[in-house]
Order: C-alpha cells, then structure tokens, then sequence
C-alpha cells in the first residue's frame, strides 16, 4: 500500500514538472527562428532586451519587408533592392535605383547577417537595425514616403493588416516604433551560416572543402592576407572586423582618376537585365549612365565623422554569401570575384590615404582562381530557405 502511495506521489511531482516545462514554452521562451547548424561559424548574436524575438513579430516584419505599398506609390517594397533571388542585393545594377527610377549612389548590401553588425550602411552611419528603417522609408530615392504618418495610416487601413501588429505586440496597434521592431526582428533571423567553409573549419569536416578551396583559404589567411580585414577566429567567421578602411574604390572614382584596371572594367561592364521570367539580355554600362543622373560625390566615412583622415573609408563587408551578391564594393564598380582579386593583386587604387595594407600581392593566375574558389565556398547551407519563405509573405490583392 505504501509502496502505491509514494508510486503516486512520484508520478504527481513529475506531472507538475511536465505542466511547468510545457507553459514555459507556451509564453515563447523556446521560439528558435534558426537551427543551431544554419548558424554553424557565426557568434552569438546579441538580441536587444527590448526587442526580444518571438515568431508573431518575426512574421509581421517579413511580410512589412516584403510589402510594395510601404512606399509613397505602392510600387517599392524593401525587397526590391533587397531582392530575396539575388542574394538580399540587386545583381542586375552597380547602385540602387528607387522610386520612379531615382538613383542612389551606392550598392545595396545584403541582409545575410546582418544581425551581428555595430554599424550599418557602407559609412556606418547608423547602428541598430531598428533605427535604420525609418531612412529608405522616407528617402526620395528609395521608398519615397512623404512622412511617417503616410505610412502608418496606410498600413492601418489594409485589411491584410487587420489584428497582425495587436498579435504582435500585446494588443497594441501599428506605429513607426512597432514597424521597427517587427522588421528588425525579420532581419535578425537572416542568419546565414553553415557554408562548406564552415563544416570544414568548424565542424571538422576535412571533405568540405577541395584543394582548390582549401589552398584559397591559405592565400587568404597567409600572402594575400585578406584575413587581417575579413576576420577569421577561432570560435566564429563574420568576414568582418567591423572597422573602416581605404582601399581605393572610393577615391578613384571620386576623383576622376581612374587607373586602367578600373577603366577596363567599366568599359567592358555589361550588366544582366531580366525582362520576363526567364529572358535576359545584357546591356552595356553606358546605356546606363546615358539614362542616369551624374554619380553624387561620395567621401565614404568623411560623411558621418567630418574627420579628413576618414576620407573614402568604408564598412568592411563580411564575405559569407558573396557569390550570391554581386556586384562588389560600396559602388557596385567591380562584377566579378576576379575583377575583385584583381584589383587586389595590384594593391587597390592608389591615393595618399590608403591603407597600409592595400600593395600588390604578385599572385600567380592560379593562385587568383583559388582565391576566388575559396570565396565561393562561403554560401550559406539554408539561402533557398530563406529566399523561400521571404516569398510566403501573405498580401491580399489587389494592390490599391
Ligand atoms: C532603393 C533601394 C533600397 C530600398 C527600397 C531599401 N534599401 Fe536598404 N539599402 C539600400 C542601399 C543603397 C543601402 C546602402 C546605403 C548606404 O550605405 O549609404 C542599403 C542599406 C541597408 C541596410 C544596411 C546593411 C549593412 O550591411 O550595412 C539594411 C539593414 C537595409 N538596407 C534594410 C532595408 C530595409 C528594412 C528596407 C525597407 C524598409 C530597405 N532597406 C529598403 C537600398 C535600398
Ligand atoms: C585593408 C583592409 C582590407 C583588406 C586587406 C582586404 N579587404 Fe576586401 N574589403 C575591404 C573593404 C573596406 C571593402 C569595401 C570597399 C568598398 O565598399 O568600397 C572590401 C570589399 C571586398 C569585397 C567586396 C564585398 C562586397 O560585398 O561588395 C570582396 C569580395 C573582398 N573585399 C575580398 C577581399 C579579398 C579576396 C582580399 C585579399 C586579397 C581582401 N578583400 C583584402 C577591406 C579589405
């Protein structure tokens, strides 16, 4: 009898443990946006505490981001130069192109990662992600909003919208701090890790990676020392030391001068242009600037800090997932992964404040295809998956 007694009493405490452990998962303390092996090579990433992730949130700012009628004229949606297809850039431009066709002077990035960033924009000019979507949703050139109000009002009055933002946020309706958050909280989970470099590296997979690779990770960490920029530690890659540097690409274009490396590339620069599904043609780089506005100046990190000796500095961008991004560098002036080891192997653009680092490397021809071999092996395992449900974003059409 007794034995049944104590039998009961067990069972008793383990069903309260059991109750207790599914209602902590109920209010939300276990949502995972990614698995652990997606983010296989990449640190800890900080969540601030007033934003913490849940999967309501996360859902809203995927469906804001991927929305065309956030922008004055229901045509621009952050997607559209942020094209989920294209590796989170534009391939088919060197600088974004907004409302109406405006220009913009510079390269959209990707939003691969860039939950682990301390700043933002190619001048590092902003710092947190929620803080940074109030700019292309008021710029001219991007989504065109003639105020914040504008857009409030009209996200409220979409009935796809209905019941989304009170989900989100304990009831409460749609404001800028609300839209910020919710597409803050999307961008953190474009955590984009595992690539073959990342199994081979951190997961001690030695097939990962060929010899190709592998001896482009030794040019990369050894003679071409790309590593002392593109960071590489024991426990994590980003690519990035998170810092500002003059390589060049800045000043020779701000300057007019342009050494014959750069003039060759641009000369020869046709870019693919998508006009249905499926059709592609490719058109010459001058078409282009016959079309566009004249480039603004662009002084890089000088812009932000009015510190001379800042001068055509920019953001160093990680490397995961650049075969997917192109075209490179804050002006989208080089195409390809070898124009980009090209300009390398002569030592960047020369100008009286460049980096140190920046001198002609004497790689042999090979030794520049592994370079750009090892590159390629940096894309992340779930890009599909992420481009993917970017696309499962719920509108209700038609558009008004
Ligand atoms: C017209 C094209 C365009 C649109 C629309 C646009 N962006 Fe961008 N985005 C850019 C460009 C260009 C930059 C780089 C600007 C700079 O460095 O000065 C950028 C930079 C960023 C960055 C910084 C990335 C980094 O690595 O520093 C984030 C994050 C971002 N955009 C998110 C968004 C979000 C969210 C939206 C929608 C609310 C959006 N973008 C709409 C073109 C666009
Ligand atoms: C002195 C620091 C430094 C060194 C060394 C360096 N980089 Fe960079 N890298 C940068 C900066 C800064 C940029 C961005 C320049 C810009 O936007 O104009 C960049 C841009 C790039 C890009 C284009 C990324 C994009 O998304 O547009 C690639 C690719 C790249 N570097 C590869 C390399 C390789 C390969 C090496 C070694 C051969 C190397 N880098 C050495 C700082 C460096």
């Amino acid at each position: 009898m007794r034995v049944i007694f104590y039998l009961f009493i067990l069972f008793m405490i383990v069903a309260v443990l059991y109750m207790a452990v599914a209602l902590l998962n109920k209010s939300g303390n276990t949502y995972e946006p990614y698995s652990k092996e997606d983010a296989l090579g990449l640190p800890a990433m900080t969540i601030p505490e007033d934003n913490p992730l849940t999967a309501e949130k996360v859902a809203l700012g995927r469906k804001l981001f991927m929305d065309r009628r956030l922008s004055q004229n229901n045509t621009i949606s952050c997607a559209m130069c942020h094209v989920p297809e294209q590796g989170f850039v534009v391939n088919e431009i060197a600088t974004a192109v907004g409302l109406e066709g405006r220009t913009h002077k510079r390269n959209a990035p990707t939003i691969f990662n860039v939950g682990y960033y301390k700043h933002l924009f190619h001048d590092g000019r902003e710092f947190s992600l929620e803080n940074q979507i109030i700019g292309p949703l008021l710029a001219e050139n991007e989504m065109g909003n003639p105020s914040i109000g504008f857009v409030i009002e009209k996200i409220n009055s979409f009935p796809d919208y209905q019941g989304l933002f009170e989900q989100a946020f304990d009831g409460q309706k749609a404001n800028l701090e609300r839209v910020n958050l919710a597409i803050a909280s999307y961008e953190r989970t474009m955590v984009s890790g595992n690539s073959r470099f990342d199994q081979w590296y951190f997961g001690k997979n030695e097939k990962a990676l060929n010899e190709r690779e592998l001896n482009g990770f030794r040019l990369f960490s050894g003679k071409a020392n790309c590593i002392s920029c593109h960071t590489v530690n024991k426990e994590s890659a980003l690519f990035t030391d998170q810092s500002f540097h003059n390589t060049g690409a800045g000043w020779s274009r701000n300057n007019k001068v342009l050494s014959s490396l750069v003039k060759k590339e641009i000369s020869k620069q046709t870019f693919p242009v998508s006009l249905a599904p499926g059709i592609t043609v490719e058109v010459a780089n001058d078409h282009f600037d016959k079309a566009s506005e004249t480039p603004k100046n662009d002084v890089g990190r000088f812009e932000v800090t009015s510190n001379p000796d800042d001068s055509w500095l920019y953001k160093t961008p990680s490397l995961r997932n650049i075969k997917l991004t192109a075209p490179y560098m804050h002006d989208g002036s080089l195409r390809t992964l070898e124009s980009v080891v090209d300009f390398y192997n002569v030592g960047g653009e020369d100008n009286p404040y460049k980096d140190q680092r920046m001198v002609p490397l004497g790689l042999t021809q090979e030794e520049k295809a592994d370079l750009v071999a090892f590159m390629n092996a940096l894309t992340g395992s779930n890009v599909k998956r992420l481009e993917k449900e970017a696309r499962e974003a719920y509108f209700e059409a038609p558009v008004p």
